[in-house]
């Protein structure tokens, strides 16, 4: 039987407000979010405490890429500002991933999670060829995915068509986040592979990025209970208030 997996809203908004209003919609035991470059680059670390500071948990989808010692110094700044999740480029090679690895584990149980980023999901074979990679994309993205867990990084993002062919390869322990995920017979938006929420819990996911199904809703609160609903409901298990 999967289990149940947690939901990380994504706060896509420029300002502050707007992506407060929608914390402030949301259920009172939804508070994973995810924060990605375009917060963080209008509003910064300050936004990031005022979520922290309300209890909720963060994900901080900075992406980082750089030579190992600056990787290292951004991965203590984020666990200063206590972030659970942060993510990394695996493409950024062995020595960063293990330079951000032992960053992180310098904070002990409380530091951040670091999650890889194998290949953009906007990448298809030929992006891939134009950048000098010959190996097909399921070969590169389970490439660069052993290299950051051997290097200590605690999990991954893959898109749901992904997930499971990872889980098969590394096992139960690493953390799974699948984004681009829909409600079934929802809008796709920009995103090229959708899967609905039971597609990725049956493929192994830990926990789903979900970002317009709920932030672009009329009542996004209503659309984040629904969601879950049909989560529990997939799973068989008893309804639950959020
Ligand atoms: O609005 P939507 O549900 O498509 O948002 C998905 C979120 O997950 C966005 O913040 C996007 O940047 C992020 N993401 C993604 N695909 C990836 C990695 C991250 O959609 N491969």
């Amino acid at each position: 039987m999967p289990r149940m997996p947690e939901l990380i809203v994504a706060l896509d908004f420029p300002t502050a407000a707007e992506a407060l209003r929608c914390v402030q919609a949301m259920p009172e035991n939804l508070s994973f979010y995810k924060v990605g470059l375009e917060l963080f680059t209008a509003e910064g670390p300050s936004f990031c405490r005022v979520l922290v500071d309300k209890g909720h948990r963060l994900f901080l989808d900075l992406k980082l890429h750089d030579i190992p010692n600056t990787v290292a110094r951004a991965v203590r700044s984020a666990a200063r500002l206590g972030v659970s999740f942060l993510t990394v480029h695996a493409s950024g090679g062995r020595e960063m991933l293990r330079a951000a690895a032992e960053a992180a584990a310098e904070a002990g149980g409380q530091g951040p999670k670091l999650l890889a980023v194998t290949v953009l999901t906007s990448l298809d074979a030929e992006a891939l060829e134009t950048i000098g990679i010959a190996r097909s994309l399921s070969e590169q993205v389970v490439r660069l995915a052993e290299l950051a867990l051997e290097s200590g990084v605690h999990g991954l993002v893959a898109s749901v068509a992904e997930a499971a062919a990872l889980r098969a390869e590394f096992g139960p322990d690493p953390i799974l986040v699948t984004p681009g995920i829909r409600p079934a017979g929802s809008e796709a938006g920009d995103q090229k592979r959708t899967a609905t929420p039971v597609d990725a819990i049956r493929a192994g996911a830990d926990y789903l990025v979900v970002g317009r199904p709920i932030t672009a809703a009329p009542d996004p609160g209503l659309a984040a209970t629904s969601l879950y609903t049909e989560i529990r409901r997939a799973l068989a298990l008893p309804a639950q208030p959020l």
